[in-house]
């Protein structure tokens, strides 16, 4: 076989984790346990995004999507549902200079209608101003189900060939992908869920589907950069060929 040149030679054998998706869970559990308000485990958890996203481009990582708040967990205490809210318009508030310097690109996913006014307009406006930046492509799911998404995405497939705007024969894969909150995103390689729950959890079914899932019994409060790093590492093995042949 022909020599390789020495960019390929550097390039690692296994896949590169480009798309991680994180299901960060553990945050309740994390804080219970030290007789804490859940929502204490909540604001830690919000730290550990910051951390995370920072972490991410040294790692070859350029698309994060992570779950914030599925279309289930309406379902928990109002106090419960009401503080996590707050807690994305503080985080949106607060992270807005820094995202937008560090060239990170933020988008959310999931059904706005539900959400209160002033959360969208946050939501919208560092859409809006961080829509340039290239380094990282961080994705939060807000009120995101699978299932919701694939149904709101079949329904606006219907109404466009009900409407004359997409031919039946045109109704395929492509046509469904396009239409889904992820329309702009590349599928994820690499789903991690965190507290040692081994469910997916109606994260991401239709991107997910050929991606590889890591499950860590690390609570979401405490799951670090090193610990991202050496998940990312075994995703994509660490064996180099240097030019040579395989040992
Ligand atoms: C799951 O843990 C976590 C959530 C439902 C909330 C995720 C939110 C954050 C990490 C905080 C902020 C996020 C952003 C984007 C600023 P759980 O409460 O289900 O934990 P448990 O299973 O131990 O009860």
């Amino acid at each position: 076989m022909a020599s390789k040149d020495a960019s390929d030679a550097a390039r690692p054998l296994g896949p590169r984790a480009e798309h991680v998706a994180i299901i960060m869970d553990g945050n309740g559990r994390w804080a219970t346990s030290r007789g804490w308000p859940r929502l204490v485990g909540h604001r830690r958890g919000a730290e550990r995004v910051r951390e995370i996203v920072q972490a991410c481009p040294g790692l070859g990582i350029r698309w994060l999507t992570i779950y914030a708040f599925s279309t289930e967990n309406w379902k928990r205490s109002t106090e419960e549902v009401i503080g996590l809210m707050t807690l994305f318009g503080r985080y949106i508030e607060s992270e807005a200079e820094r995202l937008s310097a560090q060239g990170v690109r933020l988008r959310f996913i999931g059904g706005r209608a539900r959400l209160e006014p002033r959360l969208r307009e946050l939501m919208a406006a560092i859409e809006a101003r961080t829509a340039g930046n290239t380094l990282l492509n961080l994705t939060v799911a807000i009120n995101y189900g699978g299932r919701d998404e694939l149904a709101r995405a079949a329904a606006r497939l219907a109404g466009d060939v009900a409407a004359g705007r997409l031919a039946l024969e045109d109704a395929g894969e492509a046509a469904l992908a396009a239409r889904l909150d992820t329309a702009d995103l590349p599928d994820p390689d690499l789903v991690i869920r965190t507290s040692g729950e081994t469910r997916t959890s109606n994260f991401l079914p239709w991107q997910a589907a050929y991606a590889e899932y890591e499950f860590t019994p690390t609570l979401w409060p405490d799951f670090t950069r090193d610990e991202l790093a050496a998940i990312v590492a075994r995703f994509t093995g660490r064996e180099r060929r240097f030019g040579g042949a395989k040992a």
